[in-house]
């Protein structure tokens, strides 16, 4: 069994990653090495439940743990006050205090609730995140950004709370459906354009292996990108400047989504077209070059995403983009890729004309 390890050095709210191939039965092991609470319930949709809540639950109840569950709805639009009660109400119920934790077992939308319940339930009680999808192994299981939304926007209300401990299984990826798949590929892709470039040329390299799941070649894309998040988040925990570059293709991605209603793009798939539109821009801005341009498209079209923006009215992008978190003062600031394996954060003085160009030069 391959495990790796790494740890995130954020002072006392340090945590251990651990990343393997069937690391899911030795969960127990690693709550005991963080000194886990001993009265503990695990978080799952009933997808999730069925296809691993067996595996953790007799890890924990073997080594003597105190399980419950909680089960929420599965969907982003379940991600809202009512599931937060429900994971609140089951606390009370339970009995729990603050000598108890949290297990977020499934993709984003759990970690990001769970986390929120944990960092909310008596003004905060520790969590574990055991990401399942790629997108939650790779991006949000790291880093203490819990939410849930609010219906006027995502992820409004939330708080950065660090969990104890993210345990990445990713022999569970074998169950995720090829879109979904794709779409954590995306924010793999993202870490070589913005931090390495030879982990990006990896990437194209070994196409093949990631996409048939390979289970070394996984390690390997889900260690290097938890890595340089890490790196990040240790130097920006708050996003304050610097953590802001894991947004790259997010602000015209976001847009994308926004404008088709949340339905039609996940949100790798978006931030994948937004890639390439941001790509475009800097190519205009002489930060990278034509065939920087054509790799990042090329490698995220292998990777089966999409790369053509949908065709909505320019206004509407950028109305769209100008309710953007990084949107300071009225004007836009955009991340920007200098060639491949850097970036920088710029404000933008006529996003009206550079947007309209990036997207006339993509048709
Ligand atoms: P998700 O949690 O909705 O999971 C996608 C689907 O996959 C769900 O239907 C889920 O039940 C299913 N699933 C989960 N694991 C599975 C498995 N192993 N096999 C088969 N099916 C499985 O979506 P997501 O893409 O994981 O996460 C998206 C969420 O993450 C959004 O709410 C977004 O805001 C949030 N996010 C947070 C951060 C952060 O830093 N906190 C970063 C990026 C995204
Ligand atoms: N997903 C972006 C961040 O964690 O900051």
């Amino acid at each position: 069994m391959k495990l790796k390890r790494m740890v995130v050095g954020l002072g006392e709210r340090s945590y251990s990653i651990w990343i393997g191939g069937g690391i899911l039965p030795r969960l127990s092991q690693a709550l005991q090495e963080v000194n886990f609470p001993k009265k503990v319930a695990v978080v799952f949709n009933p997808l999730v439940q069925s296809l691993y809540g067996g595996t953790v639950a007799e890890s924990l109840q073997s080594a003597g743990y105190e399980y419950h569950q909680i089960i929420i709805p599965d969907g982003e639009e379940h991600k809202n006050w009512t599931t937060l009660q429900k994971i609140h109400d089951g606390l009370i119920a339970y009995g729990f205090d603050r000598q108890s934790g949290l297990i977020a077992l499934g993709g984003g939308v759990t970690g990001d609730i769970c986390g929120f319940a944990a960092a909310t339930f008596l003004r905060g009680i520790p969590y574990v995140q055991v990401p399942t999808t790629l997108l939650a192994q790779v991006d949000s299981s790291v880093g203490g950004k819990t939410a849930i939304n609010h219906p006027k926007g995502k992820n409004l209300i939330g708080a950065f709370y660090q969990p104890r401990h993210v345990h990445i299984d990713v022999d569970t990826l074998q169950s995720l459906d090829a879109r979904e798949f794709a779409a954590g590929m995306a924010e793999v892709v993202k870490y070589g354009i913005i931090r390495d470039k030879s982990f990006f040329e990896w990437l194209s390299q070994n196409r093949e292996a990631l996409q048939k799941r390979d289970t070394e070649a996984l390690i390997r894309a889900v260690k290097r990108a938890c890595q340089i998040k890490a790196n990040i988040v240790e130097v920006d925990e708050r996003e304050n400047a610097q953590r802001a570059i894991l947004n790259l293709g997010h602000t015209f991605g976001h847009a994308v989504e926004n404008l088709s209603g949340y339905r039609t793009y996940r949100h790798g798939e978006a931030v994948a077209v937004g890639m390439v539109v941001i790509a475009h821009i800097s190519q205009r801005l002489d930060l990278c070059s034509a065939a920087d341009v054509v790799a990042i498209r090329q490698l995220l079209q292998a990777f089966d995403l999409p790369v053509m923006p949908p065709d909505y009215p320019i206004d509407a992008y950028l109305d769209a983009m100008m309710r953007d978190k990084k949107v300071l003062k009225g004007k836009l600031r955009l991340v920007l890729n200098r060639g491949i394996g850097d970036c920088l954060v710029r404000e933008i003085d006529e996003p009206a004309t550079l947007f309209a160009e990036a997207l006339n030069n993509i048709q």
